[in-house]
């Protein structure tokens, strides 16, 4: 079985709402604006759902921006022009309550990490930047290679070229 996840435009409005990941901001989000942002090109949402095609595992939310230059660590400025630097930007990731604990968090990521990286075949970006909502996100993304920026520690960064390859 090849699982693919699949454009938020893809999902009925039912399947939208019946989303809980325990973090309200999270599912609101994904509940209220994520199509409609998708749609206007302000953040791409990308949807995991079971083999029922019915019920929901999981979402990613992806842009792209920028960070100022002097925001980043000294041993990475050193390499790099100085103004603002093109960065790709996970700003949402969650999985349903009934779902997590199952390995779906780190499938996600992969797959997010993946549809970045081909996208910066295209439209450059140096880093990969995800937000963490508190502490217990922040821990699971450094497990994945994730570094917390010094002067915000609940914003993590990976450069682009220390993606593995999965
Ligand atoms: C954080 C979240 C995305 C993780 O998804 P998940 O499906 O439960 O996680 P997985 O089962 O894929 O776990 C992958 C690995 O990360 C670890 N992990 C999972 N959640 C973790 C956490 N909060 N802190 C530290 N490690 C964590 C797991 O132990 C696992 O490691 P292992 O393979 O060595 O056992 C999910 O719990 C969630 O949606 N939480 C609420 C929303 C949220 O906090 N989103 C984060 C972005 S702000």
């Amino acid at each position: 079985m090849v699982l693919e996840t699949i454009s938020i435009t893809k999902l009925t409005e039912k399947q939208r709402r019946s989303f809980s990941c325990g973090v309200v901001a999270l599912d609101d989000y994904f509940k209220q604006f994520s199509k409609g942002n998708h749609v206007k090109n302000i953040g791409k949402t990308f949807v995991l759902l079971e083999d029922d095609h019915k019920t929901v595992i999981g979402y990613y939310t992806i842009s792209m921006g920028s960070v100022d230059f002097l925001s980043l660590p000294p041993e990475l400025r050193t390499r790099l022009p100085k103004y603002p630097i093109p960065i790709a930007r996970i700003a949402r990731l969650a999985v349903d309550i009934k779902s997590q604990g199952l390995g779906w968090g780190e499938f996600l990521l992969v797959d997010a990490l993946q549809r970045i990286r081909q996208a910066v075949s295209l439209v450059a970006a140096f880093m990969v930047i995800v937000d963490a909502k508190d502490e217990k996100a922040k821990s699971f993304y450094t497990r994945f290679g994730f570094t917390p920026f010094a002067d915000n520690e609940l914003c993590l960064f990976l450069p682009i070229d220390s993606i593995p390859n999965f």
